[in-house]
């Protein structure tokens, strides 16, 4: 298949290594539910389940298949026969399916977690990519926990299972490791070293323990990565994955990168609030892209900058990504400009001395509450005009 070289595709891992959180599970109908809102914002792939793992996350796959149509639906497995013939079963009504299939690919995990040696490891990959290729086309491969793994035996790895049929190859940062410039050296070594790289689509998975998932993926993309794994809220195992409200903003926000998604950007904060919601997981106030505090404006300097041109303290438009609209939160902190905006919108046009006036009350009541809603304004202002 022929890709546009500047396309990013974007992978959903919300229902999936998202839902693997505590606390975060949801049932079949709720998962629906995300998916097709997912389907709406335009990713590319949605990862439904693990179907081995139980018999509710079986029927989602299934269910999560027959309702929605666009994307491709994928399923994962370990690198065995049976987690193989239960996704493809539970694959049976998915329109595009996908199987992502995979095996450690450190020395820790195949010393520590799996009792056993490169080689062998090389041929359970090399097989499971096989045996998934008999029943399904699109073959995704993980390399778990590539972040720590030798590039050397990645490389001949990737190699190999591209080689067995492998469309796309995950790279994960499984335990959020990497730097940066480690992360997309890895990418560019296999970019340049895999003599059959371009059969296939590397993907970044980037895990957010040192708070560098998203610093890690756009890495992964300058160095020729196309598609991005992460989850809505950047809800994930531990720390969580890659937020993918942050990855698509960076790449619209500096187009100097010449890479594009699909994305309808404008769904976020909605999907954003949903994901929230069912699974019972608070975004905290200052998440990039989403979070409440996102756009709002709560000191004078910045009140006063952002008023007189927004640009001064807005790189993104809170319309682009669904957000109710930026606001000038009044505080303590706020100066007389924020304040007569407000007092302006609620109808209230004072001269200079006026404001100062009413300047110097306001404060004395900032200092008492938190933050200063329209009925604390209104009832300022009631008292100036009985006075
Ligand atoms: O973090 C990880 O390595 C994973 C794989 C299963 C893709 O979630
Ligand atoms: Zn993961």
């Amino acid at each position: 298949m022929l890709h546009d070289p500047n396309r990013v595709y974007v992978f959903d891992t919300t229902l999936r290594d998202g839902e693997q959180v505590p606390g975060c599970q949801l049932s079949t109908s709720e998962k629906v539910e995300i998916a097709k809102e997912l389907e709406a914002l335009g990713v590319d792939v949605i990862e439904a389940g693990f179907p081995i793992s139980s018999p509710g996350d079986f029927q989602s796959v299934v269910e999560l298949s027959k309702a929605v149509s666009e994307p491709i639906i994928c399923a994962l497995t370990r690198a065995n026969k049976g987690d193989i013939d239960s996704a493809v079963a539970a694959l049976q009504y998915a329109k595009r399916p996908r199987i992502h299939t995979g095996i450690g690919s450190s020395d820790m995990h195949i010393k520590h977690k799996f009792n056993s040696t490169r080689e062998e490891i090389l041929e359970r990959a090399v097989e499971a990519v096989k045996y998934a290729k008999k029943s399904v086309e699109d073959i995704e491969f993980y390399a778990e926990d590539a972040g720590r793994a030798d590039v050397h035996y990645l490389a001949q790895m990737v190699e190999a299972v591209i080689a067995a049929g492998a469309t796309v190859v995950n790279i994960p940062d499984t335990n959020g490791y990497c730097l940066p410039d480690q992360y997309g050296s890895k990418i560019k070594f296999l970019k340049e070293n895999v003599k059959n790289i371009d059969q296939a689509i590397i993907s970044v998975h980037c895990h957010n323990d040192l708070g560098l998932a998203t610093a890690n993926s756009i890495a992964g993309l300058q160095n020729g990565a196309r598609q991005i794994e992460g989850t809505i809220n950047g809800i994930g195992e531990r720390a969580g994955n890659t937020s993918i409200e942050e990855v698509v903003m960076i790449l619209k926000t500096h187009q100097v990168l010449g890479l594009y998604t699909n994305i309808n950007s404008k769904n976020f904060y909605e999907l954003s609030r949903m994901v929230s919601s069912q699974m019972r997981m608070p975004v905290q106030p200052n998440k990039a892209i989403v979070g409440s505090n996102a756009f709002a404006h709560s000191s004078g300097i910045h009140q006063d900058g952002f008023l007189k041109n927004r640009e001064n303290y807005e790189i993104i438009r809170p319309e682009d990504v669904g957000f109710p609209d930026a606001s000038i939160v009044l505080t303590a902190r706020s100066g007389r400009h924020a304040l007569k905006f407000h007092l302006e919108r609620l109808g209230f046009n004072l001269s200079k001395a006026e404001l100062s006036e009413v300047y110097h009350r306001f404060l004395t009541l900032a200092d008492q509450k938190i933050d200063i809603n329209d009925n604390d304004l209104l009832a300022m202002m009631g008292k100036q005009l009985l006075a």
